[in-house]
């Protein structure tokens, strides 16, 4: 092992301390501005117009009513709206042509100097269309599913290994079941908005984004400038699990609009309209068999999906990918199916794969034990790899079994009665259910700067972005253990494409990426002032450090989080309402930097899996082809009353084969395993298995 990165010196070793957010005290008391909040002078405000038709193509756009309306600037349509150049993320091709490619999509964008003007402008435009036929209907069946060759993370589409099929017909005892997971929505709690303004030549936007690097060099790409004609600043953002990774149509309205108008424009997206433009989870219908000997070791196992993805882009939720690292058998396949129908295009949303694949493949794995009578504890730690099943590579790290055994400790698992309906209180059946959690390690190269200043204090440029989850406090502590510094020392500059680039607040890769090049860039600001002597001149050092040939190595490890996840749910036999009393989860993701952002993280997205699991889904309207659910009155998402107790571990795991902090991604596992340890929880409460979610009172009645 290398020498530790992170030697002890005189300060203390802030690495892991709960330390507070830097900006907390700006976001509650108000001071923090978003997006939608810079109102540059001269700013006007649009509003888009979504296509009311699922399949089509414009006849004819009537603007001349909503032009005569006080205070209204402009109607942008794809008659008179500046010509982009084609990128490779088509969603971003607003206003170029007169296919609709689904219901919602953009077809027009009002201006005005308010809000209010721009709003009745966009409802005083009239579209028409000439339709064609529409297929919103996802099924298993469908004859239009083809395997991809790759599925969302690059990852092969197929996978086999072994004889499946032999060894499943062979198996003593086989679980063969289908479970199918809705439409699910990002809905981060501020929706996307962008401001953007046009000064000499030279772009500016403030977007809603969970790494404005990207949203630089596409605006860059798709107004044919170069990146540094374009800043694009997302200091704070309300979230965006996934659905603010790339840049939204709003960016490009708000920039083409801008530039129509020669006046800054903010367009910020209804609530209603994101569903249609910023992604969401695509369905997904698993099926999964499992074949295994009497003693539960599993000797076949087989995941298959079926997905939508929209017909203007291929994006393929990679469900079965987690079931190829998981559990040892001999034989496998993972296959991944896809049809192209006239839906909004599907994207990234919390774990995208993991936490749709580990439902299905850990509510099985339960159903096996069930059959088996083992206990669904023990029945994993008897199919645990010492190799990753798929690869054959050894793991960086696998705790997966320690979670388990944690966790079944602290939950107070044992002793479980494993007959199903047997604890009754009233209307009431309890019921208790585990499930296994994972999520790879993603790395990627960023660039940093590090800076020393002649008065003893430092600053460190980085782009990467906060997006609710204490990146900067935990990128200072990163740094103040490299320099050796307190960390009230340091100041940090993260969230504008001015700075150094980096990746994106996404694939819980952010503080691995930003955190390994911060302490990088320290490192070598550490090895110039030990050769510096005398006093700083009045400029400082400077250091700029990336890593891209760190990150650009191919590990040969399978580097993965795991974790494991325990909750208690009551059903009630009356109404069908299914409620989680408690819920735990014991993590083992490398070193946490920061317990207190970190735990947030944990129970955030064991919070959102409580949502997936009993509350949220949103459907396809076969007739109109929308999203029947597109607001937060019909999509359901977990409130303060529907989330109990949730307590979140984790395990010291030292991992040398990360990063130099030995940190994994936090952000995402959480969501993982939590829906199927509820689903488990409510079949061990009723004896009832319940394959579709969400698992509402009425299906559960
Ligand atoms: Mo997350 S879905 O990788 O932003």
């Amino acid at each position: 092992m290398s020498p530790d990165p992170f030697p002890l010196g005189p300060h203390p070793h802030p690495l892991g301390a709960p330390l507070v957010r830097r900006e907390g005290r700006e976001k509650v008391t108000g001071t923090a501005r978003y997006a939608a909040e810079h109102t540059p002078p001269g700013c006007a405000y649009g509003w888009p117009v979504p296509a009311t038709v699922a399949r089509g193509r414009i006849t004819a756009v009537e603007t001349d009513e909503a032009l005569a309306l006080p205070g209204v600037c402009a109607v942008l349509t794809h008659e008179n709206a500046p010509r982009l150049a084609a990128t490779d993320d088509p969603t971003l091709s607003v206003l170029q042509e007169d296919r609709v490619p689904h219901r919602g999509w953009y077809v027009a964008l009002a201006v005005a100097d308010s809000l209010e003007a721009a709003r009745a402008a966009a409802e005083a435009v009239r579209v028409t269309y000439e339709t064609g036929e529409h297929d919103v209907g996802l099924s298993a069946d469908h004859p239009r599913l083809y395997e991809p060759e790759t599925a969302n993370g690059g990852y092969p589409g197929t996978r086999e290994r072994g004889d499946f099929e032999g060894a499943f017909a062979a198996a003593p005892v086989t679980v063969d079941a289908t479970y199918t997971v809705p439409p699910l929505h990002n809905h981060p709690m501020e929706p996307h908005a962008s401001t953007a303004r046009w000064t000499d030549g030279h772009l500016t936007v403030h977007d809603s984004s969970q790494g404005s690097t990207r949203v630089c060099e596409d605006l860059a790409a798709l107004f044919k400038l170069d990146k540094d004609e374009v800043t694009v600043v997302s200091e704070h953002v309300g979230g965006g699990f996934g659905s603010k990774g790339t840049p939204r149509p709003q960016a490009v309205l708000a920039a083409m609009a801008a530039r129509h108008i020669g006046r800054p424009v903010k367009v910020s997206l209804p609530r209603r309209e994101m569903p249609a433009v910023v992604g969401h989870r695509a369905p997904t219908v698993q099926r999964v068999r499992l074949g295994a000997r009497d003693d539960g070791v599993i000797t076949a196992l087989s995941h298959e999906i079926a997905t939508h993805t929209s017909t203007v882009k291929e994006f393929v939720e990679q469900a079965a990918v987690p079931a190829r690292i998981m559990y040892t058998s001999p034989n496998s396949r993972t296959v991944h199916r896809v049809v192209p129908l006239d839906v909004p295009s599907p994207s990234w949303m919390r774990a995208p794969g993991e936490a749709p694949g580990m439902y299905a493949l850990e509510s099985a794995v339960d159903e096996l034990a069930v059959l088996l009578d083992i206990d669904p504890v023990e029945l994993r730690m008897r199919n645990e790899p010492d190799t990753e099943p798929d690869s054959d590579r050894p793991f960086s790290s696998r705790h997966l079994v320690d979670c388990l055994r944690e966790g079944a400790e602290r939950f107070g698992w044992l002793p479980r009665d494993p007959r199903p309906a047997v604890r009754r209180q009233g209307d009431l059946l309890l019921g208790t259910g585990v499930a296994a959690a994972t999520y790879p390690v993603l790395i990627v190269g960023s660039d940093a700067e590090a800076h020393a200043d002649a008065d003893g204090s430092y600053r460190i440029r980085v782009n990467a972005t906060d997006i609710g989850t204490g990146a900067r406090t935990v990128l200072v502590q990163i740094a103040a253990a490299a320099l050796n510094v307190p960390e009230d020392r340091i100041r940090i500059e993260i969230g504008s494409s001015d700075l150094p680039p980096a990746f994106l607040a996404g694939g819980s890769a952010g503080t691995g990426s930003w955190g390994w090049v911060v302490h990088k860039a320290c490192t070598q600001l550490v090895a110039r002032l030990r050769e510096h002597h005398g006093p700083l001149p009045a400029e400082g050092l400077t250091v700029a450090a990336d890593t891209r040939k760190e990150t650009a190595e191919q590990s040969p490890y399978s580097r993965h989080s795991f974790g494991a996840t325990f909750a208690e749910v009551q059903v009630d036999t009356a109404t069908g309402e299914v409620r989680v009393r408690r819920m735990l989860g014991v993590y083992a993701a490398g070193r946490i930097l920061n317990s207190r952002t970190a735990r947030s993280q944990f129970i955030g997205g064991m919070t959102m899996g409580l949502g997936m699991a009993l509350m949220e889904g949103s459907g396809l309207d076969p007739a109109f082809g929308d999203f029947a659910e597109c607001d937060l009155a019909s999509y359901h998402v977990p409130a303060c009353a529907d989330v109990p107790l949730i307590e979140a571990y984790w395990l010291d795991e030292e991992d040398p084969h990360l990063n130099p902090m030995g940190s994994k991604g936090i952000g995402e596992i959480g969501i993982v395993g939590t829906a199927a340890a509820i689903g488990n929880a409510v079949r061990h409460a009723t004896g009832v298995r319940l394959r579709d979610l969400p698992l509402t009172p009425d299906k559960v009645l």
